[in-house]
């Protein structure tokens, strides 16, 4: 097989890695990629959204399928421009159709969708300028603190949670009044839930699924999870709080809904559910949907899944994930994340890289790196995962850390204390 994968991050470069482990792969391409994924496969200076330069990057080069990073090119409906061209409707691209991408696209859509499903979510109106006032009312209901989620994308700063009822009250006017763009022209006011959040991913063909290894992320900037909200600062997989019967719950009263009632609505969706969950009392409710893959999280959910994923890929496209069989890791897996300096706000791209090569026990996905001729130099905000194995995630975590040591670069910066709440 030819496989075309889309993304850049460091999400992309595990993917890749655990792509190219498959007998069935002869070509790996990365689009755009990044110096990571150059080390595995073959990148493409194609971006992700350039569907027409993907079309023919793909005729050109014989792929035979398309995995999609990502949710920018899902949500612009990347699967639908390949089903709905006569040339490239028999190559699979995995990844939901533009409507199921919806159900990251638009917090609105996502929240009807779990209404009309009875899957738990907190309380919640969806607020525009037409019924403003209906807001206030909401928010007076509510008590602190206030949470308020710009409906459509917004590069994972869209959400609010505010501790005064007047702030919120503005706020909630300052996005429909185009705070974010179009995407907070409709603003969705939820209930705040208090308790521990967790990832949970799922592949699924449409009628079947499998649930891949559920995870945990960090996404403070500061230790203790403080700070402003960044991409994601390390993850771990497996979560100590996710027992036999907390992931019973999930999988009955959350995924088998979710599937089903896509399936019931006619929404073609062969790919990823992110199902973003908190634990309340005990009780699974889910804070978010995504429709791809989670980063960090895909940095330790890949080292966690022994079985081909290429075979695992293979099911989504052809319909049949339930004949396929998914062996999971029984090890920890954590990854650690070395991010430029001044981040999540302004930070230096270009400094040179160094001790890569004197790591050890650990993989190294990278996130924000590129060649600048023959030196690796940082290339965004977050610059590279540290992803390890151990009998715990102490071990794991002891790994990843003393490598965190041996890279150099200036402004370096990470959290210490990656699974300090499990
Ligand atoms: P989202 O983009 O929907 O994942 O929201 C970003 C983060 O805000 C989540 O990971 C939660 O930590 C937090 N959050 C979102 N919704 C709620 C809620 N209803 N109650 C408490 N925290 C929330
Ligand atoms: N780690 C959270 C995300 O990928 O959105």
């Amino acid at each position: 097989m030819n496989i075309l994968l889309l993304g850049s991050g460091g999400r992309e470069h595990a993917l890749a890695w655990k792509i190219v482990q498959s007998a069935k792969v002869e070509n790996l391409y990365i689009a755009p990629g990044n110096a990571g994924t150059a080390t595995v496969g073959t990148n493409v200076a194609l971006a992700a959204s350039d569907f027409p330069g993907i079309k023919k990057f793909v005729l050109e080069n014989n792929v035979t399928m398309v995995v999609v990073g990502p949710e920018d090119p899902l949500v612009k409906g990347i699967y639908d421009f390949f089903k709905n061209d006569a040339a490239l409707a028999n190559i699979p691209v995995i990844g939901p159709s533009q409507e199921g991408a919806q159900l990251e696209g638009s917090k609105d859509f996502a929240k009807a969708f779990m209404m009309r499903h009875n899957i738990p979510t907190a309380r919640y109106k969806s607020i525009s300028a037409a019924n403003l006032a209906e807001g206030f009312a909401f928010l007076e209901e509510l008590k602190a603190p206030y949470v308020l989620k710009a409906d459509g994308l917004a590069a994972g700063k869209g959400v609010l949670i505010l501790n005064d009822l007047a702030e919120a009250k503005a706020e909630l006017q300052g996005m429909i009044e185009g705070m974010f763009g179009d995407a907070s022209k409709t603003v969705v006011i939820e209930e705040f839930l208090t308790g521990i959040e967790c990832s949970v991913f799922v592949m699924t063909d449409g009628t079947s699924y499998k649930v891949l290894p559920i995870a945990k992320d960090y996404k403070r900037i500061g230790e203790g999870d403080t700070g402003l909200n960044t991409g994601g600062m390390g993850a771990v997989s497996p979560v100590s709080f996710v027992n036999k019967t907390f992931r019973q719950k999930v999988e009955e009263r959350i995924i088998i809904p979710t599937v089903n009632g896509l399936k019931a609505e006619g929404i073609d969706y062969k790919g990823f559910i992110f199902i973003g969950l908190i634990k309340v009392d005990g009780e699974p409710v889910v804070i978010e949907y995504n429709c791809r893959m989670g980063d960090p999280e895909t940095e330790v959910v890949m080292l966690r899944i022994q079985s081909d994923f290429v075979d695992l890929l293979e099911g989504v496209a052809e319909g049949n994930i339930e004949e396929k069989t998914l062996v999971i890791d029984p090890r920890s897996a954590v990854t650690v994340m070395l991010v430029a300096g001044g981040y999540p706000g302004d930070y230096n791209k270009g400094d040179e890289m160094t001790g890569l090569d004197q790591v050890s026990g650990s993989i190294l996905f990278h996130a924000g790196t590129t060649m600048k001729e023959d030196k690796l130099v940082t290339n965004g905000g977050r610059v590279l995962a540290i992803s390890s194995y151990g009998k715990d995630k102490n071990e794991a975590l002891a790994a990843s850390f003393s490598n965190a040591n041996l890279i150099t670069y200036t402004g370096k910066n990470y959290r210490k204390d990656i699974g300090f709440d499990l």
